[in-house]
């Protein structure tokens, strides 16, 4: 795990050495300050000799100047490398995360990887500033601290050693009890970003059906939930500051107490009693710390651990090692697909797919909701690697092209499509990013587009707002088959991307892509007969099996299932008819 995180530091790793560096250079200097005003006191004060006082009292000044000076260098290092350090990690998990197959995507929810590139990453890079600073500094400290105490009096200085572990083991006795209630508060952050984000983007669902109250109740419960967590561990980690004082003053009223009888005996001066108290001060704050950077750490490892495990997740589509560049034309062969989400040949949600399909033809594809149509269609592009059997697209297994030419050839408008915020022509350009302005044009005309996006007052400028909710259903439909046109693909899918739109239109781009572009293979899923009806053939799925291939002929004929849709449409377009 460490592995992974450490290669984020790169650039950074200079500041990252830095900071400790000279962090025990402010320590050391820290460490001889008391040691200075013992001098001060005993040979320049009790003493009476001015010259004394004002030596020692320069090498002290310029002792906290530089102390001074290595603390801020030593801050301003651990600042650097930490915040660089932020910035690679969350570049790595997204350069990650780019190259996911769906497969992977599948894995995670949107806002458990929004929690981990946010919450987590800053999680990360605190306790990364904690560790660089603190978890070197303390040790350094207690050690050197101890050691001045011991050479200015042992017998006083055993008092330390009896402290320090009874204080140590209390704090990170608390450190570890909070530990395990961070970890839920983290979890529930998870849940926290899904109730919020599941709402943004479903804000139109949600009052449409008036269910705002419930959501509010549903992010209060969690909220609440993190408010409960948050408060046991802050109880708990507030009992730190008062234990931790209660040990100090116990720590110097015995000092004193022995000290006084020791300057009274003659074996200890005034001025070692005074740095013997500021020592005991830095090593119990230096404790503290040690249980801060405990919890900071402790509290960073299950954010690290989520971390790595975006940056672990192997990638589960590769390029072969020599693809195949080119996409000949656009046949489609499977030959015994089965497909299962999951890997498992137990839970297929395809089974025995035989099929060939000739480029040029239009092929039309019919079935019930979760009938597999949309997952047959995506094993064409390689979003999806079939679990059993052989898919070849132009005579070539899928798998031995390189992907983005496979892509490129097998444009696919998704069910769920989206657009990005940004004009019309900058969504469009996501098919082609050199596509000129008049094929820009050309495929908005094929996918009946051209007519509204020049009723837009800034046309092809016109600004989509993210997730496209400026635009409506069937307008943003023909905008993505527009999209997927730009790329000139040899096969064309479109998983029922004409669903919004009027049977009218729906007709005429259909009219338009037999007419002008007849050499690519056109795939159509659609819920209407009227969509799929012209087709050269036309797939009837039923429960991720084929149940009937034929033309709309044939399968009226012979086919239950169409049969059946089809009357049923024809049944109910008759009575609109009729209302009408
Ligand atoms: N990403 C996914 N992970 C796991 N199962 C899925 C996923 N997408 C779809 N499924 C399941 O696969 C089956 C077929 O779904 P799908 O191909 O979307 O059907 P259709 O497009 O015909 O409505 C359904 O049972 C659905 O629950
Ligand atoms: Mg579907």
């Amino acid at each position: 795990m460490i592995k992974h995180l450490v290669k984020s530091i790169r650039e950074y790793k200079k500041p990252t050495i830095l900071t400790p560096i000279f962090m025990i250079l402010e320590v050391a200097m820290e460490i001889t300050i008391p040691f200075l005003v013992a001098k001060l006191i005993d040979e320049g004060v009790n003493a009476n000799d001015t010259k004394a006082i004002f030596i020692i009292g320069a090498e002290l000044l310029i002792t906290a100047l530089l102390s001074l000076f290595f603390g801020v260098q030593s801050g301003k290092n651990a600042a650097i490398a930490s915040a660089g350090f932020a910035k690679n990690l969350r570049q790595d998990m997204y350069g990650k995360m780019q190259k996911y197959s769906f497969f992977n995507i599948d894995k995670f929810s949107t806002s458990s990887i929004v929690t981990r590139l946010t919450t987590d990453v800053t999680n990360v890079q605190m306790a990364f500033m904690m560790i660089i600073r603190g978890a070197v500094r303390a040790p350094i400290t207690i050690i050197c601290a101890l050691v001045m105490s011991f050479t200015i009096n042992p017998k006083v200085a055993l008092i330390f050693l009896i402290a320090s572990p009874i204080l140590g083991g209390l704090l990170i006795l608390i450190a570890k009890t909070v530990h395990p209630i961070f970890e839920k508060v983290f979890r529930t952050y998870d849940k926290l970003n899904n109730v919020v984000q599941e709402n943004v983007r479903g804000v139109r669902v949600v009052k449409s059906f008036v269910k705002e109250d419930a959501e509010i109740s549903k992010f209060d419960k969690v909220s609440q939930t993190i408010y409960e967590n948050f408060y046991r561990a802050e109880k708990l980690l507030a009992l730190n500051n008062p234990l931790m004082q209660f040990t100090v003053y116990t720590c110097i009223t015995l000092i004193s107490w022995f000290g006084a009888k020791a300057i009274v005996a003659g074996s200890l001066t005034t001025g070692e009693l005074t740095s013997l108290i500021t020592y005991a001060m830095q090593i119990l704050s230096s404790l503290m710390l040690v249980s801060m950077v405990f919890v900071m750490i402790t509290m960073s490892l299950e954010s690290a651990r989520r971390i790595v495990e975006i940056l672990e997740e192997v990638p589960d589509l590769d390029n072969p090692e020599k693809p195949v560049m080119e996409v000949k034309n656009g046949d489609i062969e499977f030959k015994n697909v089965s497909f299962s989400y999951v890997k498992d040949k137990k839970k297929l949600c395809l089974q025995n797919i035989n099929l060939r399909i000739k480029s040029g033809e239009t092929i039309g594809i019919i079935g019930g909701t979760g009938s597999s149509k949309s997952s047959l269609v995506q094993l064409i592009p390689r979003l999806y690697d079939v679990t059993e059997g052989e898919l070849k697209v132009g005579g070539v297994n899928v798998k031995d092209y390189d992907i983005k030419t496979l892509r490129d050839a097998v444009s696919m408008v998704l069910q769920k499509n989206e657009l990005f915020s940004g004009t019309i022509k900058e969504n469009l350009r996501w098919g082609n990013e050199n596509a000129t302005d008049d094929e820009i044009e050309e495929a908005c005309k094929l996918a009946q587009a051209d007519e509204f996006i020049n009723g837009f007052i800034d046309k092809y400028d016109t600004h989509i707002e993210q997730g496209g909710t400026n635009v409506s259903g069937g307008q943003k439909q023909r905008l993505c088959i527009a999209r997927a046109l730009l790329k000139k693909p040899k096969i064309l899918i479109l998983d029922d991307s004409t669903s919004a739109v009027d049977t009218k239109t729906d007709s005429l781009i259909r009219k338009a892509f037999a007419e002008k572009i007849p050499n690519t293979t056109k795939i159509i899923i659609a819920q209407r007969i009227s969509s799929v009806q012209d087709s050269d053939q036309i797939i009837v799925l039923d429960n991720g099996k084929i149940n009937g291939i034929g033309t709309h002929e044939e399968l009226l004929k012979s086919n239950s299932i169409y049969q059946e849709v089809y009357y049923s449409q024809v049944k109910a377009g008759e009575e609109e008819c009729q209302k009408a």
